[in-house]
């Protein structure tokens, strides 16, 4: 990728031209306005992301971090909150806060985890994070950050979390453990009750990651499909990260974490006095919050309330269904599992799926891979409804390209960077 370093510019530059300079600036971009990115962005339509941005522009100045300068910002955080945490069946003396990311909520959770069990006397240094091998990276990062030892563990035969084997990793050094609701790779749900159980009968921490499905998930439920319990309602779950600017619809920057009781939440928060500056205490990792990722998300939420969140579930359930009956379909292709939500993947035991991949990115369109099995991974967006039938053509255009050895830009290495 070409690196372009820049120079401020001696004399300021008008804004409408720089807007048209912006502007052209995203030619390159995926085309995820037409629909054609099944990964980063989440496309319930104009009228929701208006909201999203009209809401962020109003608050674009103001700081999350002076509740007491920003009543507003407060009462929009504790309101979103408590959505959260209804949609999520907390329980009285539940809490939680918003965080920039669902890498930031997960960092919050297994630093909370391990300052409870510091500050009950374990040791810390080098203690054990025990995920299913599907876990999101953010665990990896977050114990890099944070002196543990991450251990990933073999998945099950249908690829959700093997709740013996996680079981068999759990030792004296293991603090937390961890399932999601879905995972990203196989978008499936790890069988948390039986983590759980786990949980109470070993006593360790319960992270429940449903950054993809906090905001999606109980909507799917009311519309009758059939998740199983994942959240507080399960009494082994300790803490849940739970992304808005995932399924939320609002604009980037925006995700919580909560967590089960107040007493467990005040390790999270960072409190000292050791400058000149004053004493200050942040709930979350960062100092500065911005007040237009807070407003966003608040704006969002009502917006669409429950009525409209089930609406766009329903509309995203039904594109997976459609797209995966299809994909099975056809000759070469098959998806793994049977995921419940707004994520598949599909691959081949005929054609190389990367090779596959590579024509489709050609054609426009952009996805995420999975690595094991080798395969085409889809996070669809209400957005993708209006656009299977083309994308299914195009699949298969692209697999007539590979079976006959297509030359040029055949093969892809996708990868997050
Ligand atoms: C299951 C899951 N957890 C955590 C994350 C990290 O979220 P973020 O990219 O907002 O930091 C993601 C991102 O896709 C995810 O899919």
């Amino acid at each position: 990728m070409e690196e372009y370093r820049g120079k401020l510019p001696e004399r300021g530059q008008d804004w409408d031209a720089l807007r048209t300079q912006m502007e052209s600036l995203r030619e390159g971009d995926a085309d995820w306005r037409n629909a054609r990115t099944a990964v980063y962005i989440f496309n319930a339509g104009e009228d929701v992301s208006r909201v999203a941005r009209e809401a962020y522009a109003l608050y674009q100045a103001e700081n999350g971090l002076g509740p007491l300068a920003f009543p507003s910002l407060k009462r929009m955080e504790d309101e979103v909150v408590g959505i959260g945490l209804d949609l999520l069946h907390g329980p009285a003396g539940a809490c939680g806060n918003m965080t920039a990311g669902g890498s930031e909520s997960i960092l919050m959770a297994v630093k909370t985890c391990r300052d409870q069990a510091a500050a009950k006397g374990r040791n810390v240094v080098g203690a054990r994070v025990v995920v299913p091998a599907s876990a999101h990276l953010a665990f990896d990062k977050a114990c890099h950050y944070l002196g543990l030892q991450i251990v990933r563990v073999p998945l099950a035969p249908d690829y959700r979390a093997d709740p013996e084997a996680i079981s068999e990793a759990i030792d004296d050094e293991t603090l937390m453990i961890v399932g999601s609701a879905p995972c990203f790779p196989y978008g499936l749900i790890d069988p948390i009750e039986r983590l759980s159980d786990l949980a109470l009968e070993a006593g360790v921490w319960l992270h429940v990651d449903a950054c993809v499905g906090g905001y999606f998930a109980p909507f799917a439920r009311m519309n009758g499909v059939d998740v199983p319990p994942f959240d507080f309602e399960l009494p082994g779950v300790a803490s849940i990260s739970a992304d808005l600017h995932k399924y939320g619809y609002a604009a980037k920057g925006a995700s919580t974490i909560f967590h089960r009781t107040e007493e467990q939440r005040e390790f999270q928060v960072f409190e000292s006095g050791n400058w000149p500056g004053g004493h200050m205490r942040t709930p979350t990792a960062a100092g500065t919050r911005p007040g237009g990722a807070i407003a966003s998300a608040w704006a969002v939420l009502h917006a669409l309330g429950v009525e409209g969140y089930r609406e766009k579930a329903r509309i995203v359930c039904e594109t997976r269904a459609r797209m995966m009956a299809a994909i099975n379909a056809l000759p070469d292709f098959r998806t793994y599992g049977e995921p419940k939500l707004g994520l598949f993947l599909f691959g081949s035991e005929t054609l190389d799926p990367f090779k596959v991949y590579g024509r489709l990115l050609a054609r426009g369109w952009f996805s995420g891979i999975v690595t094991e099995p080798k395969a085409i991974h889809q996070m669809l967006s209400p957005a993708h409804a209006g656009v299977v039938d083309d994308y299914l053509a195009d699949l298969e255009a692209a697999a007539e390209e590979v079976r006959n050895g297509g030359e040029g830009e055949a093969s892809a290495s996708p990868r997050y960077a």
